[in-house]
């Protein structure tokens, strides 16, 4: 069994990871550590860390550790691992070895303390409960028992594993330790766009919104930038980790809160229904920076370093389309619409949408700064070769989330590495996005090749039904 320290003088947490957006879990966990400031270390285990709930690090102090906790979206808490084993016997073992200098300040008589038992893949009877409870009278705490306010929790966290068809009867491992915070998952519910003020059709979920402002380690008097901005769903998560917030739409109506309301029981958007007023239902208005109408096919600043993030949800085409302005044969803005809110616009190929994005990020982000944006994927077609790269990017994380059985994104976290330089530019080595449209088109073909086989399905039913009727002759 591992000791409780490592060599380093660092102590061992064990992290409960939340069973969702699984992939997504451990580059949530290692950007948070990058925006916080502290190291981390991730021990060996022999879990798959792709799906196991259940995460040993080790982390330089408790100041550090609730940091880290209190920015999750996707973990549950984090304790103070103080012991762990495979049998009740062998983790009683390892409690009574526990060091007494760091049990010795949680169990003084001047202080209250309860249990908590939980269980991963089960639910415990009360039984249970006060049966692992009562096996740890040996420990010696000498405090009193607080239910309620206690100023300590220790938390005792039977692993049943993941397969409901093969629940074992005796978990396959048993952790003990001392609880030291909660992940933000109850904020989901506040920040829910249900209950935002300025909404579109592709209002990006909280969840997901906060996971990407954490990818982006999004943190106080940063500056993070949105190039396809919507109604500000990612400037509202990334402000609320103290960012200062910025973005360009290429559509006026958005970002000026004009036109149809995309909620049931309205017609028109109300008067201040915009970005600003989102940032402030949250009290996050400080944040505010600006938003701009703007094309993200043409950069409005000059080559120079301005963001410490580039955070982003482009169009795909299958919801909106993907537009630049200028026409078909040529790149330019006319003349004649530069007065018009609403210009000439013209397809814009995912392919050039994202090279663009990556050589902006290359050019704007500062060294270090982080470009997070999610990639659309015919998932046959996918191979890391569809990546877009650059010579100026380094990729940190890519995690699937899976849409339907061809369909997904991937979100897609990149680093600068390097200064720009005016020769460098951004690639896509095996390149599905060439055509206008090109998910959308994988998309409806999908779609519609479903819609066929439901059909031939019912077909085949109805001409079945008769026969199986009674005729009046029978
Ligand atoms: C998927 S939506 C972003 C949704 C946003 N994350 C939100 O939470 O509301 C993509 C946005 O990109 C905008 N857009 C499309 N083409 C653009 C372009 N060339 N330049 C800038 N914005 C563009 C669309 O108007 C749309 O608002």
């Amino acid at each position: 069994m591992a000791a409780p320290m490592c060599s380093t003088g660092w102590r061992r947490y064990l992290l409960w990871l939340a069973h969702d957006h699984l992939e997504f879990r451990i580059p949530e966990i290692q950007s948070i550590a990058l925006a916080v400031g502290s190291q981390m270390e991730i021990c060996d285990s022999d879990y798959d860390l792709k799906s196991h709930p259940f995460v040993e690090l080790r982390l330089p102090s408790e100041e550090d550790a609730r940091k880290i906790i209190g920015r999750s979206f996707l973990s549950r808490c984090l304790l103070e691992l103080w012991g762990t084993g495979q049998t009740a016997e062998e983790l009683h073992q390892v409690l009574r070895d526990y060091p007494t200098e760091l049990s010795a300040p949680y169990m003084r008589q001047d202080t209250s303390f309860r249990y908590h038992v939980a269980a991963f893949g089960k639910t415990l009877t009360m039984r249970r409960k006060r049966d692992l409870i009562d096996a740890l009278d040996f420990l010696p705490f000498q405090g009193r028992v607080d239910l309620k306010n206690a100023e300590h929790t220790f938390y005792i966290l039977e692993d049943y594993g993941d397969d409901p068809t093969k629940t074992p009867e005796e978990p396959y491992r048993t952790f003990f330790g001392r609880w030291i915070g909660d992940g933000q998952r109850k904020l989901i519910d506040k920040y829910s766009v249900r209950k935002r003020h300025f909404i579109g059709e592709t209002s990006m979920d909280a969840a997901l919104s906060f996971v990407m402002a954490n990818m982006a380690a999004a943190r106080r008097n940063s500056v993070v930038f949105d190039p396809f901005v919507g109604t500000g769903s990612l400037l509202v998560s990334s402000a609320h980790f103290g960012s200062y917030v910025m973005g360009t739409d290429i559509d006026s109506h958005i970002i000026h809160g004009w036109g149809r309301s995309t909620r049931h029981n309205k017609k028109w958007r109300g008067e201040d229904e915009n970005i600003r007023a989102n940032l402030r239902q949250y009290g996050l208005e400080h944040l505010y920076l600006d938003v701009l109408i703007s094309d993200a096919a043409r950069s409005v600043w000059r080559p120079c370093q301005l963001f410490d993030a580039i955070v982003t949800d482009p169009p795909y085409g299958i919801r909106e389309s993907s537009q630049r302005l200028g026409t078909k044969d040529n790149n330019f803005v006319r003349e004649d619409d530069c007065e018009l809110h609403n210009p000439t616009k013209t397809a814009y190929t995912l392919s050039d949408l994202l090279t663009d994005l990556l050589n902006y990020a290359a050019q704007h982000l500062v060294i270090h700064g982080r470009l997070v944006y999610w990639l659309p994927v015919y998932r046959p077609d996918y191979s890391e070769k569809i990546l877009p790269r650059h010579p100026c990017l380094r990729l940190v994380s890519n995690c699937e989330q899976v849409l339907s059985t061809d369909i997904s994104r991937r979100l897609i976290c990149m680093e600068k590495v390097k200064e720009y330089q005016e020769s460098d530019s951004a690639e896509i080595v095996v390149n599905p996005y060439r055509e206008h449209n090109a998910i959308r088109d994988k998309y409806l073909l999908l779609a519609k090749e479903k819609k066929q086989k439901q059909r031939t399905r019912e077909d085949t039913h109805t001409k079945t039904k008769p026969s199986e009727k009674p005729t009046e002759e029978s």
